[in-house]
């Protein structure tokens, strides 16, 4: 009887926990369309796998009267499950119990779900939902925080860590989401930002609303910060499932394999016609993407960010890759200051966990500019250098039109390591487009034509020279630094035999503490 007694009571326990900080707080986080912590982990992971750890954590704060004040689990749910039958690690912070804010018990639950998933090697997904550091704990909680970073960084490159945000999450509190991997906030009730509207107005007078300083809109359009938006809670959960399904559960693994039934030689004829006849006109390199990969399915990280480079993760029978691609939709494909930055980020991840990195060139060079040059694109671009060149992973480069000047050598070319180079029968691989390149080595001879119908002649003669010189695949196939010009609609099966020959190959860089990758 007595251990029934005691049953009752972890049951009662258990039972207190789950409600967090209680019935009407639980009502007032669904009255604003959010869903409590507890609510998302069980959406998140395959039913009934959930273990949690902790739930009879509560602070030990005695100030300002939270003695008197304490909640099972205090403030955070922590454990693991599995997403697809594969292990993750989990914490979910709960608003219901004071505002989410984090303690100094709070942050040692986070911290030994990172710790057990690093001995163990699996994801560690983070819900975000909370007003920060516990004020109440002062140093405590601050210490929490920087406690949690250091683990961030040190799971940087060996697991993957995955942070939605679906609530606030504000001062100090995001530079955990921005150390992660990746991402995603949910629009409407998310926000993410350093110092809050108050505060800001105080500083500098400016006065914007919490959605324009730090919502999920701005985080993808203009920062950069977030790498999905979902728009609503519910999709953001399948976002995160979805992002796993490609990824390996640690830097030693291999991302897993999936049964492909896309016939891996599937030719597609609308390939042949997709480049339009004059070079400066656009076309969307997305339809390429969504034609050669199993399936057409494409999971587009930072869609709205910088969309002149597409980034996201595909898979060619059944093995993930990462794809990057210039955009000629969107300012011709250009490389810019954010382009370069998106770019060398994702192709930086894919190497520290073994995704082949598939790139589609199609670019007409960097952008020029004062605005670009003040920005810093010298340092910016080479970020996108220095990844590719430090890459070791499989990489297979296809130049489907423009590969002009410096973006020419960027985008995974064979000086780069990239394993296989192909290209488009109507790629124009060189210095620069002919244009520029007949204003610059024959400016003398412009410069001396009186009549304007007479040297656009000589102009137009002149750039076909150089076309029919330079702007094709065959000089660089040439000198080998391409492998084979391929036809476009065979495109999906090269691909393949190019990941299947490399699926063993082995590459190092030399010893070191670490690269200096301009920053
Ligand atoms: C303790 C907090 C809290 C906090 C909220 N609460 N934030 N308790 N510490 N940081 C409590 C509230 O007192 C309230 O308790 C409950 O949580 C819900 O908060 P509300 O204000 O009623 O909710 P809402 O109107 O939705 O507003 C949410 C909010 C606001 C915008 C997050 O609470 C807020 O501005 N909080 C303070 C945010 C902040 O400045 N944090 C410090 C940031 S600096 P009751 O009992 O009424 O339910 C920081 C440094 C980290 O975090 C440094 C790391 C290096």
């Amino acid at each position: 009887m007595a251990i029934q007694n005691k049953i009752i009571e972890l049951m009662d326990k258990r039972d207190k926990a789950r409600l967090g900080g209680g019935a009407k707080r639980i009502e007032a986080q669904h009255q604003k369309g959010k869903f409590t912590a507890r609510e998302r982990i069980d959406m998140l992971l395959d039913e009934g796998s959930f273990e949690e750890f902790d739930m009879f954590v509560s602070h030990r704060t005695v100030d300002f009267g939270l003695d008197k004040q304490t909640y099972l689990s205090d403030g955070v749910v922590t454990g693991y499950g599995t997403i697809d039958g594969r292990l993750v690690y989990v914490f979910s912070q709960d608003f219901t119990v004071f505002g989410g804010s984090l303690s100094e018990m709070y942050a040692q639950k986070i911290c030994k779900v990172m710790d057990k998933a690093m001995k163990v090697g699996a994801p560690v997904i983070g819900i975000n939902d909370s007003g920060g550091a516990r004020i109440q704990e002062g140093v405590k909680s601050l210490g929490g925080y920087a406690d949690i970073f250091q683990r961030n960084i040190m799971a940087s490159g060996v697991i993957p860590q995955i942070s939605a945000i679906f609530g606030p999450c504000a001062g100090g509190a995001v530079y955990s989401p921005a150390l992660t991997d990746f991402t995603i906030m949910s629009k409407g009730t998310s926000y993410m930002f350093v110092t809050g509207p108050k505060v800001v107005k105080t500083v500098t007078g400016e006065v914007v609303s919490t959605e324009d300083l730090g919502g999920a809109q701005v985080h993808a359009t203009k920062s950069g910060v977030t790498h999905f938006v979902a728009e609503d809670e519910n999709e953001g959960i399948l976002l995160i499932r979805k992002l796993l399904s490609y990824l390996p559960q640690n830097n030693m693994e291999d991302p897993p394999l999936t049964i492909c039934d896309d016939p891996i030689d599937r030719l597609d004829d609308a390939l042949n016609e997709i480049i339009p006849e004059n070079p400066n006109k656009p076309y969307d390199v997305k339809d390429v993407i969504h034609t050669v990969v199993d399936g057409g399915e494409f999971l587009e990280v930072q869609r709205y960010y910088a969309p002149n480079i597409v980034t996201g993760f595909a898979k060619f029978n059944g093995a993930s890759v990462g794809i990057v691609a210039n955009q000629p939709n969107y300012l011709a494909g250009v490389l810019d200051i954010n382009a370069s930055r998106k770019a060398a980020r994702f192709v930086r991840f894919c190497d520290a966990f073994n995704i082949p990195i598939v790139t589609l060139v199609d670019v007409p060079g960097f952008l020029p500019g004062t605005t670009q040059e003040y920005g810093g694109i010298i340092l910016h671009g080479a970020k996108l250098l220095f990844a590719y060149g430090e890459a070791t992973v499989p990489k297979v480069t296809i130049i489907l039109r423009k590969a002009y000047g410096g973006a020419y050598d960027v985008m995974s070319s064979k000086h780069l390591r990239g394993d296989i180079n192909y290209a488009w029968p109507g790629a124009e691989i060189a210095v620069m487009g002919p244009k520029g390149a007949i204003e610059v080595l024959h400016a003398k001879e412009l410069s001396e034509f009186k009549d304007e119908a007479e040297r656009a002649k000589f102009a137009a003669e002149k750039e076909k020279e150089y076309k029919d010189k330079f702007a094709n695949p065959y000089v660089a196939a040439k000198y080998g630094y391409i492998d084979d010009v391929i036809e476009p609609r065979n495109t999906r099966f090269r691909v393949i035999r190019a990941l299947q020959m490399l699926a063993t190959k082995k590459d190092t860089n030399p010893p070191k503490k670490h690269s200096n990758i301009p920053l």
